[in-house]
């Protein structure tokens, strides 16, 4: 009998919070279904929802995991892996975390439970290593724990659960352009004007403060990235059109979900966040891009 565990999509970076803060959808996403098998070793039996990704356990980030998790264990007996693919690959919007921490949270099911789901985190960011060549944190995180987190920090890693203190709905739009991870970094300042940073901090301080306190004026006023969003959305046509979209309908923010090229918008309720999802589908409507769009409570 195998175990099915589902990892939804996540939203990572929020704006202000360039690699530090994430929040996770319940849709879409990703299902790893996995089993003992008395055979040494993992195999991936089957891939549904997409094509081009390797069933070789050491290319696919889902084996990559399990491995993970086997040998920190000492484990020899092996493991079959089923993954079925809900979401796009290289959309800004997590899809190798959900897999990863679909695989994390399955596999441990397996084993009996010998991680907490919080420990979970270091073994799904192996996935994240694989796909991207940073084991970042910040889609793994908010996919296995829901709701948003915060990375504060990587050395010691410390992973900071908020959860969802207030009703939000994220409205995305994936203009179906090729955008790799490792070209939206590249083209980034590394150094950062005192002035921006203050900002910035000024912002993130306001989001996490608006969340906890329920305040939908503060996060909306607290949404903005003047750092890196400026250099990257160069990269994602008509970006500032669906973002100026977006606010005009009604959203509380909106920015690049991930590295993109995926754009989100956050609203306050399921009904401003159609309106909102109109609108930035209105900015494509001609344009000959392809997108895909999804509404989600967060
Ligand atoms: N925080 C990362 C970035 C997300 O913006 O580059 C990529 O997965």
């Amino acid at each position: 009998e195998f175990v099915k565990a589902y990892a939804p999509a996540t939203v990572a970076n929020v704006c202000c919070g360039f690699d530090v803060l994430g929040f996770a959808l319940d849709y879409p996403g990703d299902e790893v279904w996995a089993r003992r098998s008395n055979a040494p070793g993992i195999r991936i039996t089957d891939i549904k929802g997409i094509g081009g990704l390797s069933a070789d356990p050491a290319e696919n980030v889902i084996g990559v995991v399990a491995q993970k998790m086997l040998t920190e264990l000492g484990i020899t007996h092996g493991l079959e892996l089923q993954l079925h693919k809900g979401m796009p690959v290289g959309s800004g919007m997590g899809s190798s975390a959900a897999s990863s921490a679909a695989a994390a949270f399955a596999v441990n099911e397996v084993l009996g439970k010998p991680f907490t789901t919080e420990e979970l985190v270091v073994y799904a960011m192996e996935g994240e290593r694989k796909a991207s060549g940073s084991a970042h944190a910040d889609n793994v995180a908010p996919s296995l724990l829901g709701g948003f987190v915060l990375i504060r920090d990587y050395d010691p890693l410390d992973v900071v659960p908020l959860g969802t203190p207030v009703d939000l709905y994220c409205t995305i739009i994936y203009p179906q352009i090729e955008l790799k991870t490792s070209l939206a970094r590249s083209i980034l300042k590394k150094e950062i004007p005192m002035k921006k940073g203050i900002r910035q901090w000024g912002n993130l301080a306001g989001l996490m403060a608006g969340l906890l306190k329920g305040d939908y004026g503060l996060i909306g006023r607290s949404l903005h990235d003047e750092i890196f969003e400026p250099e990257r959305s160069i990269l994602i046509p008509l970006f500032k059109q669906t973002k100026e979209a977006a606010l005009s309908a009604g959203a509380l923010g909106c920015g690049i979900s991930g590295s993109g090229p995926s754009i989100f918008a956050l609203s306050a309720t399921a009904e401003q966040a159609e309106e909102v999802k109109l609108a930035m589908q209105q900015t494509y409507a001609e344009s000959g891009i392809e997108i895909k769009t999804y509404v989600s409570k967060v």
